[in-house]
């Protein structure tokens, strides 16, 4: 059923737009002196608590027993427990949605077709452990004996985003070599990176779901002819490009050898990705022990997803929320405000890991949804978006719903911890600012109290005002570290999952992708020949036609 008809979705808009629209938060706070603990949900790990503070969105008892509700009556328990049973729920593709496997750290038997996946999930991580090993020792050397000192990843999307994020994140446990990423077909992003790199010392990794994506071949390509180019022998090759892929005849026929293959499975969404193979750089960056924290953290938390009441369910609760503000409230965008610069990819991460899964159209059944789906998702590390775009936040007109994220503990603590007093209370002030504003009163005495003119505060005064009331989750994690961040990426997984369910979308796949991609393959040939394209629309063509004459 569509959500626009959904009894309780029609339930709980009536119920929000007769009695809370215009609720302001601050007095849902004095009306109920218990609001914080009401709203507030810990998630323990060894590296100590995670803190989820949601009692600064615009929910009450009612609207948030409603969402609760609405969770239940769109089936989201029954759809999770279908993704965790690998029932095919990719059926665009017929496919499972198992990124959940690759973490299961219980080992319990997962089966796709009848076969169990597990003894394939481990040996492939036996397979990383040794090759990190391996690296990281330095028993595994370079053409001319030497140890590996730089990792290039050579992937895009999911399998560039994943492992860029995370290797940026957990830089401070590092033990390996150091690593890189070529992304961008665009070669200056291959050309920058080589430039830096000695090929005696570098280790290629091509990281490719499919192996045919043009992008990452093109850039594996030159990466390799680069490598020949220095090393001069073909034979050299083995020891320095590894592949990451479902597809082992075209890793094999790029010349990857099949020993230096590290496989993974259909079943892994590109986007899921970084528990797979796809984590090498990951592993090889920080340590494969470091790397199986990662996966630990994320497991604990798809236990918590698989076994908690929904109202006590954080990635439900999120999900919920980001429910209310996108299809209620008219939210068009979802801000994610990490305050650790180690995280200062983690929005760049999420852009893919929602957009691509909810950005969708067409129902499972295949109508056109008569409601809003996943929201645009952007953000960039606090405090630098305070001095940038949080203007726009605290007195523009739109409604930007915002997660802020902080570890309670820095990694450096320099100065005395200086540092990281002055990230956290900008931290907290700026959610404080979001909802508390500042009132034409408040502002004209503080105008006063300058000494201002009359004159000069009629003019200036509706300036200086916040409306004040904008909606913020607090997320504070103990410390970044493999396990909190493991269960931080897993949050943010389920709550997309969530919401696909409400919005009754198939998250799984990404078809939108594709026609831009076969356009491509059509122009290119165009750009390449002196003839004149008259083959598009005039503006397609009119381009085509500068960019040759000016070439
Ligand atoms: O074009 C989108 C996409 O298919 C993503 O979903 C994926 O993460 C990325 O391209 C890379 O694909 P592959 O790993 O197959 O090279």
């Amino acid at each position: 059923m569509s959500l626009s008809q959904d009894a309780t979705f029609v339930e709980l808009k009536r119920h929000v737009e007769a009695n809370e629209k215009d609720a302001q938060l601050l007095e849902l706070f004095e009306k109920d002196p218990a609001r914080f603990e009401k709203f507030t949900r810990l998630f323990a790990t060894p590296d100590g608590d995670f803190l989820f503070d949601f009692s600064k969105n615009r929910i009450t008892d009612e609207s948030f027993q409603l969402l609760m509700r609405l969770a239940k009556s769109r089936g989201v328990e029954e759809s999770r427990n279908a993704m965790f049973s690998a029932e095919k729920i990719n059926f665009t593709e017929n496919r499972a949605v198992l990124h959940v496997a690759l973490r299961n750290r219980a080992n319990r038997p997962i089966l796709v077709d009848g076969k169990d996946v597990m003894p394939d999930v481990n040996r492939v991580l036996a397979h990383m452990k040794e090759f990190c090993n391996e690296i990281i020792s330095g028993s595994w050397t370079g053409y001319t004996g030497k140890k590996i000192t730089d990792v290039v990843n050579i992937g895009i999307g999911g399998s560039d985003l994943g492992p860029l994020m995370v290797t940026e994140s957990l830089k401070n446990y590092q033990i390996g070599p150091n690593v890189h990423f070529v992304s961008n077909v665009d070669g200056t992003h291959v050309a920058e990176v080589t430039k830096k790199l000695n090929a005696e010392t570098t280790l290629f990794i091509i990281a490719s779901k499919t192996f045919t994506t043009q992008e990452t071949i093109t850039n594996a390509e030159t990466a390799k002819e680069w490598f020949l180019a220095k090393a001069g022998d073909a034979g050299a090759v083995a020891k320095h490009f590894v592949a990451l892929s479902t597809n082992v005849t075209k890793a094999v026929e790029f010349g990857i050898d099949e020993k230096n293959m590290f496989e993974f499975w259909d079943w892994v969404g590109g986007r899921y990705s970084l528990w797979s193979a796809i984590g090498l750089s990951i592993a090889v960056h920080i340590g494969f022990d470091n790397y199986e924290k990662l996966l630990d953290g994320a497991f604990s938390v798809d236990e918590h997803f698989v076994n908690t009441p929904l109202e006590k369910n954080i990635p439900v609760i999120l999900a919920m929320i980001g429910v209310l503000y996108n299809n209620i409230y008219g939210a068009e965008t979802h801000a994610l405000l990490p305050y650790d610069q180690y995280m200062h990819r983690f929005a760049a991460y999420f852009q893919q890991g929602d957009m691509e899964s909810n950005g969708k159209f067409v129902t499972r059944h295949g109508q056109r949804v008569d409601y809003s789906t996943g929201p645009i998702v952007w953000g960039e590390p606090g405090t630098n978006g305070q001095h940038a775009f949080y203007q726009l936040i605290h007195q523009g007109t739109r409604l930007i719903p915002a997660d802020f994220i902080a570890p309670v503990k820095t990694l450096n603590p320099i100065r005395g911890g200086l540092h990281h007093q002055i990230l956290l209370a900008n931290f907290l002030a700026q959610t404080e600012a979001l909802m508390k504003g500042k009132t034409a009163a408040v502002a004209e005495a503080e105008l006063k109290s300058s000494g201002m003119s009359p004159e000069s505060i009629a003019k200036i005064l509706p300036h200086k005002v916040f409306e004040g009331n904008k909606p913020t989750t607090s997320i504070v994690l103990p410390v970044v570290t493999p396990f909190t961040l493991g269960a931080l990426i897993a949050f943010y997984e389920h709550k997309i999952f969530v919401q696909g369910i409400i919005w009754d979308i198939c998250s799984y796949d990404q078809w939108g992708v594709e026609l831009g991609k076969q356009l491509a393959k059509v122009i290119q040939p165009e750009l390449a020949s002196a003839d004149t394209v008259t083959s598009h629309d005039a503006s397609t063509n009119g381009l085509i036609a500068f960019i040759k004459n000016n070439a």
